[in-house]
């Protein structure tokens, strides 16, 4: 399984990931968080100016999106046994580790920064939780 938030270091893991898998003969899991939260705040206020769409829907297609882009880089590489999931949760990170032994991944692929991308840190919040928490291997692309 693969985890990706739409980042262009992310989208360097989806590669990586869509290449091991190839390699591999194996299935590719996509997966991205939308942060449940934010889902569920954003729905008990809708914003009027939004007319009837919530920010929570929003963020939503935010997710799906950046699942559309990540299935692109598989297609076009001609990987064909993938699966896409956008999960939701609090707690991205745990919620990443769930979902991989929910499914019974057996190897973890994410990248060291994301979104936020302080370059100036090795590692991001995310991904040192996952490593931390995770039940089976996992690979950092950097
Ligand atoms: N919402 C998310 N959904 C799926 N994967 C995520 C999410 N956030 C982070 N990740 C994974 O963890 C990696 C590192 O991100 P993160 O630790 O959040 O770094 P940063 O602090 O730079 O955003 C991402 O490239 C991605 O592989
Ligand atoms: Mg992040």
């Amino acid at each position: 399984m693969v985890a990706t938030d739409g980042s262009h270091s992310s989208e360097r893991a989806v590669e990586f990931a869509v290449e091991f898998a190839k390699r591999h003969d194996s299935k590719l899991v996509i997966c991205t968080v939308t942060n449940q939260q934010l889902v569920v705040l954003s729905n008990r206020e809708p914003d009027p100016m939004k007319g009837a769409r919530s920010v929570g829907e929003e963020l939503s297609d935010l997710g799906a999106e950046v699942l559309r882009r990540a299935e692109q880089v598989a297609k076009s590489a001609g990987l064909n046994d993938y699966e896409l999931i956008e999960a939701y949760g609090t707690n991205i990170a745990a919620t990443i580790v769930a979902q991989a032994e929910e499914i019974g991944a057996d190897h973890l692929v994410i990248a060291s920064l994301g979104t936020t991308g302080v370059s100036r840190l090795l590692l991001g919040s995310v991904a040192a939780s996952v490593i931390h928490h995770a039940h089976c291997p996992v690979t950092v692309v950097r």
